[in-house]
């Protein structure tokens, strides 16, 4: 029983440690980084979810071989029916406990579908993609969760609210402007950005390399045409180009 309450004690302690944390650093992003803009009222409520999402795309595809990165309670790593399944993440859910990066300095195997869903920050984001790129079957697929912020502090770094999507908004960008990629937002489930080793039929032309330093102001203005946002629908569509 004095297990019991010791437990429920130290997590009551570590909720109110990490919500005032929170908003520490929220008071922060208001009085010193960039403007409160509002929200773009985006609503993923009528929407496709990750799950169904994923399932779909492999099983139209017939694909074997599906890695996770960041699994966290096993959400969707748990439901995706695929022959061979790698999730990995360092601290809970999945099948190995190790970090992104450590996974493919000794990872040798190769994948039709890969889901990014780690640690949601640009450069981490971005070496996840360029690593991912590299062990992806031909006609494959790289997924990322968490592209869609609805307003300023979705996305800040450090995070300072529960819901968090980080600013994985900037590196789907990034890859926007490749010429040999082809990159796509699908509005549903919080922004599922979705890369193909392809050439790109929608290039982005935009006036700067340094894609940290992006503004929330230009995404909020431009998230369309930036993230190249398009229908659950319509990736099914481009899913066969
Ligand atoms: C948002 S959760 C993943 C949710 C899961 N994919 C789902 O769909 O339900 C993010 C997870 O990423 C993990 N993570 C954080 N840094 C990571 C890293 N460097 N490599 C792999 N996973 C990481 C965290 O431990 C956490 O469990």
């Amino acid at each position: 029983m004095n297990k019991i309450v010791h437990f429920l004690n130290k997590k009551y302690q570590r909720f109110f440690e990490i919500r005032k944390i929170f908003e520490l650093r929220h008071f922060i992003h208001r009085k010193f980084k960039e403007k409160d803009l509002g929200s773009l009222g985006l609503d993923f409520s009528d929407k496709p979810i990750r799950q169904d999402i994923v399932q779909k795309i492999i099983d139209k595809k017939k694909f074997k071989n599906y890695l996770e990165i960041g699994c966290n309670k096993d959400e969707l790593f748990s439901k995706i029916i695929c022959e061979n399944k790698i999730g990995v993440d360092p601290i809970r859910g999945g099948n190995l406990r190790i970090t992104s990066d450590k996974f493919f300095q000794n990872n040798n195997n190769k994948f039709d579908c890969i889901f990014i869903d780690g640690l949601h920050k640009y450069h981490q984001v971005r070496k996840d993609i360029i690593n991912s790129l590299k062990v992806l079957n031909e006609n494959g697929i790289i997924l990322l969760h968490d592209c869609l912020p609805n307003d300023v502090f979705a996305q800040a770094v450090p995070r300072c609210q529960h819901v968090w999507n980080g600013d994985v908004w900037k590196a789907l960008v990034e890859f926007r402007t490749h010429e040999n990629l082809d990159v796509y937002t699908c509005y549903a489930d919080h922004g599922i950005g979705v890369i193909f080793n392809r050439k790109n039929k929608n290039l982005l032309k935009i006036g700067t390399t340094d894609f940290h330093k992006l503004k929330f102001e230009e995404y909020f203005n431009n998230y369309k045409s930036l993230m190249n946002v398009i229908s659950f629908e319509e990736l099914l569509k481009v899913v066969d180009l």
